[in-house]
């Protein structure tokens, strides 16, 4: 019997101001993106920023819909649009940040499983690790170094040759 373990650490920072200019940013912009979440369900907006590799920043948000599951996620609407308008480019750091119901959010949320598998997919298709910040409207702010952390034993393209 062999035993294995997997593990890996990430940076927590008090607060916005603990970060760097760029990131604080990028967080910035995802705050400011979750305004434009259609959450009328959920009343959970989430928002979503990108810095790619050419220089850009783009945003996301989730997208809800009476039938609950055609719903998307904010990571997923904004790697969407990544593709789309800036074909090839590679996502460099994601910010992702929310408000709820009660308009509550001081601790970092991270992405649901569907989009680990999403941010994993974009990761191997464009070779470049991506970095997240996680963080809420205040509080503490999560940094992790590349998102495929987040979905150990993922599910690949290389898996199926
Ligand atoms: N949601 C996101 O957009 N991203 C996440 O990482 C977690 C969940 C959305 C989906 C749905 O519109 C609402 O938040 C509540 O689940």
């Amino acid at each position: 019997m062999d035993k294995r373990q997997y593990n890996f650490s990430f940076q927590v920072y008090a607060s916005i101001s603990e970060l760097t200019e760029q990131d604080a940013a990028l967080l910035t912009k995802a705050r400011a993106a979750t305004a434009n979440a259609y959450a009328p369900y959920s009343h959970f907006n989430v928002g979503a920023a990108a810095l790619l590799n050419n220089g850009h920043i783009l945003t996301g948000t989730n997208q809800e819909n009476a039938s609950y599951p055609v719903g998307i996620c904010a990571e997923r609407t904004l790697m969407s649009t990544v593709a789309n308008v800036y074909p090839g480019a590679a996502i460099l750091t994601m910010a992702i940040s929310y408000f709820n119901s009660n308009g509550n959010s001081a601790t970092p949320v991270a992405p649901c499983g569907m989009c680990r598998q999403a941010l994993t997919e974009y990761q191997t298709r464009t070779q470049q690790p991506i970095r997240l910040i996680l963080g809420g409207m205040s509080g503490e702010i999560f940094v992790i170094e590349n998102a495929g952390q987040l979905l150990p034993f993922s599910f690949g393209k290389n898996d199926m040759e």
